[in-house]
């Protein structure tokens, strides 16, 4: 079976090749670099020992994803690409909702013509804003985004959801993310955010590394209990092997299903920067700073469902993500450059 991966240069997608390669899929991997480095397509190509086709095309070009599924003959595809910077999503909304919405409906437009049926889509917790409670479950309200990225991931939900509906034997699965971290256990590849980064693993890495002088701790009087906020951190190859349990569920449904993918359990910014400081016995200086507008106190997710149904659960340890966050940044102190 071959799978094309939309995306598949970037962080989480370079991660999920391997483990397709892994798994005996065909892959090929279409990306316009817009956020990642061709050097990822060569060490995952490296790592996965497969010289997999790699097409750099933009996906909201219906031309030339055309011809790629003309030339490829693809079965299923992993839909990765996208814009994903939360604050940058709310000074170029049109840029977010053009590139995520467009690529979108050019792919099912092409999926269609070609008779391809599968799609697992990247979806994030962000759809379910602010939580009512915790730990979330998929049936949670979804919809309450709090910025233009979240919306592009709740309309592509839903219009996924209408071409299952009018197509009875597509299948879709809707697959909700927490918080990925980490890296491959080699070291090679891993997140390489450009500029300053926004997530709080990186910053940590790239402060470890002496690239930042400290990491600013947002808010430290949320409802919890160390009073930082609780996020449900996931490491990538975890996650990259939901991705193959997903495939092999579309392989056998039709119609839509949504899963969370995270571990269920909640660890606070002090918890992340005492693990990583444990972990690798690297210092990373912090202060406290006033919260991030937007931020929420507590997300983590229900993930029962995920292990019922795919039987998939994420096996990696808070040490292993913080091992191999540094193992990655410490051998790549600027990333692919
Ligand atoms: P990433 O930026 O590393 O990867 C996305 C890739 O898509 C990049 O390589 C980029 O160059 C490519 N791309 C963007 N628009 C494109 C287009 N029009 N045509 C071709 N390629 C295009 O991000 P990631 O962290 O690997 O995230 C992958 C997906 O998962 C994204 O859709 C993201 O929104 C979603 N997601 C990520 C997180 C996270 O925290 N990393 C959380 C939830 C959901
Ligand atoms: N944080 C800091 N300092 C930093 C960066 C982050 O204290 O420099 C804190 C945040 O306040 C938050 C936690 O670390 O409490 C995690 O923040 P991230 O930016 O790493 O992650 P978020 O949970 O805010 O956002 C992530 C993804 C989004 C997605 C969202 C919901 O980056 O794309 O989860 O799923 F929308």
């Amino acid at each position: 079976m071959k799978v094309l991966l939309t995306g598949g240069a970037g962080y989480i997608g370079s991660h999920t090749a391997i483990e397709f390669i892994k798994a005996g899929y065909d892959i090929v991997v279409a990306d316009n670099f817009s956020n990642s480095k061709p050097e990822a397509v060569r060490r995952t190509r490296e790592l996965a020992g497969v010289d997999f086709p790699f097409y750099n095309i933009d996906v909201c070009d219906k031309e030339k994803l055309d011809a790629l599924f003309s030339a490829e003959g693809i079965d299923a595809v992993v839909h990765f690409a996208g814009l994903k910077a939360v604050g940058e999503s709310c000074q170029k909304p049109l840029e977010y909702y053009k590139n995520n919405i467009d690529s979108t409906l050019v792919l099912l437009e092409v999926m269609k013509a070609h008779g391809t049926k599968r799609i697992i889509f990247s979806s994030s917790a962000t759809v379910y804003g602010a939580p009512d409670t915790v730990p979330i479950k998929e049936t949670a309200p979804v919809g309450r985004c709090t910025n233009p990225y979240g919306r592009t991931k709740y309309f592509i939900e839903q219009i996924l959801g209408d071409a299952a509906v009018a197509d009875g034997d597509m299948s879709v699965v809707l697959l909700r993310y927490f918080n990925p971290v980490g890296a491959h256990e080699s070291g090679r590849i891993g997140e390489d955010p450009a500029g300053i980064p926004n997530n709080l693993m990186p910053f940590i890495s790239q402060t470890a590394v002496g690239k930042r002088k400290e990491l600013s701790v947002f808010g430290n009087d949320y409802p919890t209990p160390d009073g930082t906020g609780v996020r449900d951190y996931i490491h990538v190859v975890d996650l990259a092997r939901g991705h193959v349990a997903a495939m092999g569920y579309a392989a056998a449904h039709t119609g839509v299903e949504v899963f969370n993918l995270g571990t269920g359990v909640g660890y606070s910014v002090l918890d992340m920067v005492k693990a990583f400081i444990k972990s690798t016995d690297v210092n990373v200086p912090y202060k406290f700073a006033p919260r991030r507008s937007g931020d929420i106190a507590e997300c983590y997710a229900d993930a029962t469902k995920a292990k019922e149904i795919l039987g998939w659960q994420a096996e990696k340890t808070l040490e292993d993500m913080c091992r191999d966050t540094w193992k990655w940044q410490s051998a790549n102190p600027n990333g692919y450059n």
